[in-house]
C-alpha cells in the first residue's frame, strides 16, 4: 500500500492512460532485478555472458536506430520559449501535453507497468533528491537498480508527502490484442524527450536508450535539477568528482566538466603517474553542490553507478574501469567473443580473430566497421570500482576545491589555465567548444560550443544559467573553488595527440593542487594564469622542448580568431546575456591585442 496519496494518484492517473496490463513496485531487491533479466533473456534481446569469465552479468543489443541520446528531439517545455533559451528545442507545455497525452494513450496495452522509487544520491542526504519513474521497459528497471537507489527506503524517505520528480517512460510500442513483441522495442518516428522545468516533470517516449530512458540522470539529475538548482540557490552540473591526495596526505576534491565522452569517467579513476599522488573517484559524471554552513560549496554523486563509454576503455587507458567491471555488469552495444565475454575497440591491443558485433552479425579484423558501437556503453556499480573514495556516500558531501572546465579541442586551447576570479571563470566555462562525439546522435568531430558541457542538459536559457552562476559568486561569505580550463586533445600537423593524458593528467592535477594550496608558479596572460615551464612536472614523458611550448603557449593569434565567433555565439542571447560576460570577453579581446 502505498502511503503517500499524491503519489498513489500519480500512478492511477498514468495506469489509466497507459492501459498496462499489470502494475508492479519496485523495490529493488536481487530477486526483482533476476526476474528482469529472465525476462530480457527469453525476449531474446539480452544473452547471458560466460559465468566464468565474467560472473553475473549480461550482453544487451539494442535496435541499431536507438543507440544515443537524440538531441534534437529533447524539449524544454517552459511558457516561454525565452525561458528555454536558443540553444534548447521548445514546445509550449500545453501543446506538449496534448501531444504526449495522445501518444501516452494505451501505449503500455500488453506491457507491464514498473513504477520505480529512486533516490538521486545518498537517502537522507539533505543535497539529495527523489523521483519515481514509471516505465514499461524492462532494461530501464535493471539499469535503474545499478544507477540509482531504489526500493522501499526511498518510499520511506518520502513519507506521505514527500516531493519527488514524477518521470514517465515508455519505448512507444503497445502489443494489441496479444501481438507479438521484438528484442528491443522502440519507437524512433515518434520520440520525445521532453522536461517541464516548472511542474518539474518529465516524459519520455519512443527510446530504450541511455540517457533518454534512464530518467534520473540527464534528465533529472541535469535538465530538472538544473532549473532546481537556480530556484534554490545551489549547482546541478555535469562533472566528475575526485579526491586527490598528495604525498603528505593531504587531499583536495575536485569537480570537472567536460562534454560527453571527452575523458570525465576516466579522469574520475585514473592512477596518476606521479610518485606518490592518490586519485579515488567520488562520481564520473554528475555533480550536485550545496552550500555549507562553513561556506564551501559540498558536492553529492547523485548516482549509484558508472553509465561509461566503453570503447577506448582497457587495462592501460582505465585500468580502475576495467577492474570495476569483473562482475555484476550490464554490457550494451559491445561485441561478444566466442568465449561468450566482452570485447570493443581499444580494450585490448589485438582485435580477437573473430567476434559477434554490436548488430549481431559474424566480424573478424578485415570487417569494414567497428565491433562495438561507438556509443556502447557498461553499466556497473560505482561501489565496485577499486579506488571508490571512503566518503562517497557521505550525506553531507565533499568539499570541493577546484572546478575544471573542458572540452575536445585539437588547437588554440592550451593543456591547463586557472581564472584569475570566479567571473573569469565563468566566462571560460561559458565559451567551451567541443568536437562532437558518438555520445549523441549526430555529426561526429564537428566543433560547437558546450558551456559548462551542459549545452544538451541545461534546463532552461543558458544566460540565465550563466547569471546564476554568476549570482553564485557573490554570495557573502562564501569560500568557492578556484576554476581551471584543461585540454587533453590539441593535436600536431599530423594530427597525433600532444599529450599522453589519461594517468599523466595526473601531472596537471598535482599543479591545480599545488594552487589550491597557495602555491605552484603562474604567468599572468591574456587568457589566465599558465603553469611556468618549471611549474608542471614533464619528468620522464620524453616531450620535446617544441611540444612543451605549444602545450602551454598562449596562441595569440588563434585567441583573437575566435573572439568574433565569441561574439556572434553570445548575440544569440541578446539583452539576457550577463554583462560581467560581455566585458569579461572585451577584457580578453583588448589583453590580447595589447600582447600582439
Ligand atoms: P560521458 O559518459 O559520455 O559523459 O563521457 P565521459 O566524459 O565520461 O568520457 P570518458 O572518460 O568515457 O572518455 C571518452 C573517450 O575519451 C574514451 O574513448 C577515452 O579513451 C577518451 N579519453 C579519455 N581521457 C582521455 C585523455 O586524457 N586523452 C585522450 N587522448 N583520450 C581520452
Ligand atoms: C552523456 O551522453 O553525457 C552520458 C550518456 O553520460 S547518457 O546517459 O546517454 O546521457
Ligand atoms: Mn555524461
Amino acid at each position: 500500500m502505498l502511503e503517500h496519496s499524491q503519489l498513489a494518484a500519480w500512478i492511477d492517473e498514468k495506469k489509466t492512460l497507459c492501459q498496462p496490463d499489470k502494475v508492479v513496485i519496485c523495490d529493488g531487491s536481487t530477486d526483482e532485478y533476476n526476474q528482469m533479466w529472465d525476462l530480457l533473456l527469453t525476449a531474446g534481446v539480452a544473452i547471458k555472458l560466460n559465468e566464468e569469465k565474467r560472473p553475473n552479468s549480461y550482453l544487451i543489443r539494442s535496435d541499431p536506430a536507438d543507440v544515443a541520446r537524440v538531441e534534437s528531439r529533447t524539449f524544454i517545455c517552459t511558457e516561454t520559449q525565452e525561458q528555454a533559451g536558443p540553444t534548447n528545442n521548445w514546445i509550449h507545455p500545453d501543446e506538449m501535453r496534448e501531444t504526449l497525452n495522445g501518444l501516452f494513450q494505451g501505449c503500455m496495452r500488453g506491457r507491464t507497468m514498473y513504477v520505480i522509487p529512486f533516490s538521486m544520491g545518498p537517502v537522507g542526504s539533505p543535497i539529495a533528491h527523489i523521483g519515481i519513474e514509471i516505465t514499461d521497459s524492462p532494461y530501464v528497471v535493471t539499469s535503474m537498480h545499478i544507477m540509482t537507489r531504489v526500493g522501499q527506503a526511498v518510499l520511506d524517505e518520502l513519507g506521505t508527502d514527500g516531493e519527488f520528480v514524477p518521470c514517465i517512460h515508455s519505448v512507444g510500442v503497445p502489443l494489441a490484442n496479444g501481438a507479438s513483441d521484438v528484442p528491443w522495442p522502440c519507437n524512433p518516428e515518434n520520440l520525445y524527450i521532453a522536461h517541464f522545468p516548472t511542474s518539474r516533470e518529465i516524459w519520455s517516449f519512443g527510446s530504450g536508450y541511455g540517457g533518454n530512458a534512464l530518467l534520473g540522470k540527464k534528465c533529472f539529475a541535469l535538465r530538472i535539477a538544473s532549473a532546481m538548482a537556480r530556484d534554490e540557490g545551489w549547482l546541478a552540473e555535469h562533472m566528475l568528482i575526485l579526491k586527490l591526495t598528495n604525498p603528505e596526505g593531504v587531499s583536495h576534491y575536485v569537480a570537472g566538466a567536460f562534454p560527453s565522452a571527452c575523458g570525465k569517467t576516466n579522469l574520475a579513476m585514473l592512477i596518476p603517474t606521479i610518485p606518490g599522488w592518490k586519485v579515488e573517484t567520488v562520481g564520473d559524471d554528475i555533480c550536485w553542490m550545496k552550500f555549507g554552513d562553513d561556506g564551501r560549496l559540498y558536492a553529492i554523486n547523485p548516482e549509484a553507478g558508472f553509465f561509461g563509454v566503453a570503447p577506448g576503455t582497457g587495462i592501460h587507458s582505465n585500468p580502475n574501469a576495467m577492474l570495476s567491471l569483473k562482475e555484476n555488469c550490464i554490457f550494451t552495444n559491445v561485441a561478444e567473443t566466442d568465449d561468450g565475454d566482452v570485447w570493443w575497440e581499444g580494450m585490448t591491443e589485438e582485435p580477437p580473430s573473430h567476434l559477434i558485433d554490436w548488430k549481431g552479425n559474424d566480424w573478424t579484423p578485415d570487417s569494414s566497421e567497428p565491433a562495438a558501437h561507438p556509443n556502447a556503453r557498461f553499466t556497473v556499480s560505482a561501489a565496485q570500482c577499486p579506488v571508490i573514495a571512503d566518503e562517497w556516500e557521505d550525506l553531507k558531501g565533499v568539499p570541493i576545491s577546484a572546478i575544471l572546465f573542458g572540452g575536445r579541442r585539437a588547437t588554440v586551447v592550451p593543456l591547463v589555465n586557472e581564472a584569475s576570479s570566479w567571473v573569469q571563470g565563468t566566462f571560460f566555462g561559458s565559451i567551451v567548444s567541443s568536437e562532437k562525439t558518438a555520445a549523441a546522435a549526430g555529426t561526429i568531430g564537428e566543433l560547437r560550443r558546450d558551456p559548462m558541457a551542459m549545452l544538451p542538459f541545461c534546463g532552461y536559457n543558458m544566460a540565465d544559467y550563466w547569471s546564476h552562476w554568476l549570482n553564485i559568486g557573490k554570495r557573502q561569505g562564501v569560500k568557492l573553488p578556484r576554476i581551471y580550463y584543461v585540454n587533453w586533445f590539441r593535436k600536431n600537423a599530423a594530427g597525433e595527440f600532444l599529450w599522453p593524458g589519461f594517468g599523466e593528467n595526473s601531472r596537471v592535477l598535482r599543479w591545480i593542487f599545488e594552487r589550491c594550496e597557495g602555491r605552484g608558479d603562474a604567468i599572468e596572460t591574456p587568457i589566465g594564469n599558465l603553469p611556468t615551464r618549471e611549474a608542471l612536472d614533464f619528468e620522464g614523458l620524453g616531450l620535446s622542448d617544441e611540444t612543451i611550448a605549444e602545450l602551454l603557449r598562449v596562441e595569440v593569434d588563434g585567441w583573437l580568431a575566435e573572439i568574433p565567433l565569441i561574439e556572434e555565439y553570445y548575440d544569440k542571447f541578446g539583452d539576457r546575456l550577463p554583462v560581467e560576460l560581455s566585458q569579461e570577453l572585451a577584457n580578453l579581446k583588448s589583453n590580447l591585442e595589447n600582447a600582439t
